[in-house]
């Protein structure tokens, strides 16, 4: 165990860290492009739904265990399952791992358009740039540049880095996109993006592809089943009112993936390019908005800049809680320093995002398998080991530091974890357990 234990300087320092880790790339990459796939309204309703009944139990399960055991998730899963669960720690420490590799490339992609819009070097065929871009030795340098970044602000610790950056960048992410939605309001043809992005279709509710991904896309967001947030929670004072900062944490994620949307979906139908949304996962981002702001000279340089900034910062306060679980892994179980730690862990990690920056194909797998399958399995045990095995004790974890109301709703989020989670979840394991398969078939056939 690690001989001294940091903690968050403040409630809101930890707030806004565990926002930040929940705000990144997903409310706007993944969040854009499944809504545009799955039918819009209908995906972005039952995703609500999601992070209301499946997010905030496992969130608070998340916290639970962390703030009580103090310690990362393959040590609080030991400490608080045995044996056999520490298992379960190993697979969060995977799925960050693995997730950092290729969030990676994506926020490396962010930086380049950052500064290509900045210099006014957005090119008008985005799709074209796109694919000299995306893969190859340029992807592999920014790549390698954002997770220099990441390393830094984890070696200075969670108060002086994780924290600090959290404060700063949150505040201003979210500025930066109110900006953008109130002036995309202003675009001519707006309302037809609203349209399609708030008006339900019924059929749409009876595609389980849609539950699935709406499901799937919440636990990412949230940084569920990635250990980010039972890490985060190991640096919590027991004083702090845990489920209302849960509650707090989720409706921040789902407030910025909103907002995001009512920036994504009024430029792609102002300009016409629904076409170009759904040609791959990253045509809304990279593809859509890019050939928008290109096409709007002066105007589109400064809106450009200031939302691949946006981006580029919810990739960064992520990225440091993925890297901190597997630091954190090296510091309680090999009892390393912070500094080599994450040096260590950040330079793996490296190393295995030359892999999806030089393939975009094996992105998308990766995504897949880490990004989707492995958190559903493990959002699946850990409602199973915190609504069933450990009930009793990390109710009264959360309860501590609770106020009256919020300690009230405690017995209910824990029987929501108990009866709905695992059989909701368990639908979800076998739908992405099929797609995942193909995909497979399809990557190596
Ligand atoms: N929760 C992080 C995101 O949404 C991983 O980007």
């Amino acid at each position: 165990m690690a001989m001294s234990r940091e903690a968050f300087g403040s409630r809101l320092g930890f707030i806004l860290a565990a926002a930040g880790s929940a705000i990144g790339l997903g409310n706007m990459w993944r969040f854009s492009y499944q809504a545009s796939e799955g039918g819009g309204a209908a995906f972005v309703l039952l995703y609500i739904a999601m992070t209301l009944l499946l997010g905030i139990p496992l969130l608070l399960a998340e916290f639970s265990l962390g703030r009580s055991a103090r310690l990362g998730p393959v040590g609080a899963l030991r400490q608080i399952g045995g044996r056999h669960w520490s298992r379960l720690g190993y697979i969060f420490t995977a799925a960050g791992l693995l997730i950092l590799a290729y969030y990676s490339v994506i926020a490396g992609w962010t930086l380049r358009y950052a500064l290509e819009s900045l210099t006014g070097q957005l090119p008008a065929d985005a799709g074209a740039h796109f694919g000299a871009i995306a893969a190859g030795n340029s992807a592999v340098g920014y790549h390698l540049f954002f997770m220099l970044l990441t390393i830094g602000i984890v070696m200075a610790g969670v108060r002086a880095g994780i924290e600090r950056a959290s404060l700063l960048l949150m505040p201003m992410l979210f500025l930066i996109l109110l900006g953008l939605a109130i002036w995309a309001a202003t675009l001519p043809g707006a309302t037809a993006g609203y349209l399609k992005y708030l008006q339900p279709n019924v059929e749409d509710f009876l595609n389980p592809d849609v539950w699935r991904a709406a499901a799937a896309q919440a636990f990412f967001s949230l940084s569920l089943g990635m250990g980010a947030m039972l890490t985060f929670a190991s640096y919590l004072s027991r004083d702090v009112n845990a489920p209302q900062a849960g509650t707090l944490v989720a409706l921040t994620d789902f407030s910025v993936a909103f907002i995001a949307g009512l920036v994504v979906f009024p430029v792609i139908f102002s300009f016409a390019l629904q076409s170009a949304v759904g040609a791959s996962t990253v045509g809304a981002l990279f593809i859509a908005l890019p050939t928008a702001f290109s096409a709007m000279g002066p105007v589109g340089q400064a809106v450009g800049t200031f939302f691949f900034v946006a981006l580029a910062v919810g990739a960064i306060t992520s990225a440091i809680s993925l890297l901190e679980v597997v630091t954190i892994w090296l510091i309680d179980e090999w009892q390393m320093n912070r500094k080599p730690a994450a040096a260590l862990a950040g330079l793996t990690i490296t190393a295995l995002g030359i892999w999806p920056a030089l393939n975009t194909d094996a992105l998308g797998l990766m995504d897949k398998i880490a990004g989707e399958l492995l958190l559903v399995f493990g959002t699946l045990m850990l409602a199973i080991l915190v609504g069933w095995k450990a009930k009793s004790e990390m109710q009264a974890e959360l309860e501590h530091g609770a106020s009256t109301f919020w300690a009230a709703q405690v017995p209910r989020i824990l029987a929501v974890l108990r009866w709905f989670v695992p059989p909701v979840v368990l639908v979800v394991l076998v739908f992405s357990a099929r797609e995942t398969w193909q995909m497979m078939l399809d990557f190596f056939g």
